[in-house]
């Protein structure tokens, strides 16, 4: 299965810069062999639609960073699922640690939006990491598997999804967990997977996300059960996104 390297812009571009940034990730992606790697850009949703139609034409997907649980209503300021999918989106990331802590987000809302994902056509990247202060309290393992546990619909792997393990002392600091621990935990996340969802919960790919560059991304995207990088801070250079994607 081709590893999906996928970037998360987060709050990061404006129109002519996304477009810019889009049409530098196509020019390059030629170089990608798509039986190793599937490119997904998750621009902001002010960009999603320049971005899409810089894309057009090109094998690389349009993914979105959030959306709300209900499909309309009277909710001022949120964006739907529909309404994403109604602008060629085809996944969405949800449960970004960003948003579990700045807006509060708890597991059961991640679900949610999980099912609303579906209920729209869209592939959830549903993510979960621990804290330092959890890991060093050797909690992660317990961390991880609740966040799962209440994340992640009945259904998750009938309908379709992605895994993104994003310890988060990882994002954004330039560290990363070791070879180790980054296999020992998705090892666990695997076997949590296989125990609820059964013979279909081996086949939900496991993304890395936290800190993932050039220089260690060949590194990370060769260990087992490690199914593509989530990527925030090199996904905005079209140079660093495309070497972590060949690096696959
Ligand atoms: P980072 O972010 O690559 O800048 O650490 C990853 C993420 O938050 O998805």
């Amino acid at each position: 299965m081709p590893k999906l390297i996928a970037g998360n812009w987060k709050m990061h571009g404006l129109n002519f810069e996304a477009e810019a940034l889009a049409r530098a990730i196509k020019a390059g992606a030629a170089g990608v062999s798509p039986e190793r790697a599937t490119l997904l850009v998750c621009p902001p949703f002010t960009a999603l639609a320049t971005v899409g139609a810089a894309l057009l034409g090109s094998p690389i997907l349009l993914g979105a960073q959030d959306c709300h649980p209900k499909p309309e209503g009277a909710y001022t300021g949120d964006i739907s699922a529909p309404m994403l999918h109604d602008l060629g989106v085809r996944f969405v990331i949800l449960g970004h640690s960003e948003r579990r802590s700045t807006h509060d987000e708890s597991d059961a809302l991640v679900q949610a939006k999980v099912v609303a994902a579906h209920a729209a056509g869209l592939i959830p990247i549903v993510c979960v990491g621990e804290t330092l202060a959890e890991r060093d309290a050797g909690r992660a393992d317990d961390v991880i598997g609740s966040q799962l546990a209440a994340s992640l619909p009945a259904d998750l792997a009938a309908a379709g999804g992605v895994i993104a393990y994003e310890p988060i002392w990882a994002i954004g600091s330039g560290r990363t967990p070791t070879a180790k621990q980054v296999s020992a935990m998705h090892t666990v996340i695997r076997s949590d997977l296989v125990r609820r969802f059964r013979g279909a919960g081996r086949d939900l790919p496991i993304l890395y996300g936290g800190s993932v560059k050039p220089d260690n991304a060949r590194a990370i995207l060769a260990l087992p059960e490690v199914g593509g990088a989530l990527i925030g801070g090199a996904s905005l250079k079209a140079e660093d996104f495309l070497t972590i994607a060949k690096a696959a």
